[in-house]
């Protein structure tokens, strides 16, 4: 086991660490806020990222965790640059472990987007810097750092509330599950049988104490439910599109499913969404929508976990 600090998953954590980086990130928002509204610069954690420079590789597209690690990077004092996984050919000119031994010889952190979790890990294995997972296809931690730093402010803390998903059993599902077996929240799942999550997740989680129901039908999750959250049908490195679209078309988020939930219930998508799919423009555009606010956060929610891997939070 090594001392690095990476960010490859929320289950990694005690959820003391994870509560630290949260509240990091709400610091270091209202600084930013203050700071803008007053011409300060001083932010309470200093620069801890600078002379410090962070490569961005991605595999696939992406505009929030793109734009916001970059900005959030430049912001805590470091320096940035960014490679495709064409341009280096990740994973094809190379082993993932050298890539990883000899990216460490250049850079101080790497936050990757790729879609195969296993290489991830493997390239974790072997770099001496840390490692940010920035989405693979089996999970997307930063995106549910954000999400719950966006429930917390708009509703406050996150225990003995129900949460709500209708859609597919993706990437961002399975951090929301890890999340389930940090925080003690209700997490109410719908998803087609057909796409159902892993068993293997859905123990896991159990075995850590989590509240998790499942259930094929949309309604019965988002009754009652304080966040109803959902996402795009098609993730990136899916090959069956009309396949679910069939099948998930009743998992829709809608005013009328909607009416299910909390009267002030907060509406969650980690965007890009395909409006008229998964969400309609009702919900999305909604006084209950938090989506823009949740893209925001994870500029803050970021910049919490790049000060834990840097040490910078105890
Ligand atoms: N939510 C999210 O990760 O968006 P991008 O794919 O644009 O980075
Ligand atoms: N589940 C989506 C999230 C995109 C940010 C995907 O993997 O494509």
């Amino acid at each position: 086991m090594t001392s690095l600090r990476h960010f490859l998953d929320l289950s990694d954590f005690s959820a003391e660490d994870l509560q630290l980086m949260l509240d990091t990130a709400h610091a270091l928002k209202s600084q930013r806020r203050a700071a803008r509204r007053n011409g300060g610069e001083d932010s309470p954690l200093g620069l801890p990222l600078a002379g410090k420079k962070i490569a961005m590789v991605f595999e696939q597209p992406s505009l929030r965790t793109r734009m916001s690690f970059d900005v959030g990077i430049r912001e805590l004092g470091g320096q940035s640059l960014m490679v495709s996984g064409s341009e280096i050919e990740l994973g094809e000119r190379e082993s993932i472990a050298d890539t990883a031994r000899v990216m460490s010889r250049y850079v101080d952190a790497i936050m990757i987007r790729m879609l195969d979790h296993d290489q991830l890990v493997e390239l974790a294995a072997n770099a001496t810097v840390p490692v940010i997972n920035g989405l693979t296809k089996r999970s997307h931690p930063c995106q549910v750092m954000a999400d719950i730093m966006t429930f917390e402010e708009k509703k406050g803390p996150i225990a003995g509330r129900t949460i709500a998903w209708t859609g597919d059993a993706n990437n961002v599902l399975a951090s929301w599950t890890h999340a389930a077996a940090r925080f003690p929240f209700t997490f109410k799942i719908a998803t087609p049988p057909e796409l159902a999550p892993r068993p293997e997740l859905i123990a896991w989680a159990k075995s850590q104490g989590a509240d998790i129901r499942l259930t094929a039908d949309p309604y019965e999750a988002a009754e009652g439910a304080d966040c109803v959250i959902t996402d795009c049908w098609v993730s990136m490195g899916d090959k069956d599109e009309g396949r679910r679209h069939n099948l998930l078309k009743p998992y829709q988020v809608n005013e009328k499913l909607l009416r299910e939930a909390q009267s002030d219930a907060i509406v969650m998508h980690c965007l890009p969404a395909t409006r008229g799919e998964e969400v309609t423009d009702a919900v999305m555009d909604g006084l209950q929508s938090v989506v823009f606010d949740e893209a925001e956060n994870r500029l803050h929610a970021q910049k919490g976990i790049l000060a834990w891997c840097f040490g910078a939070v105890a």
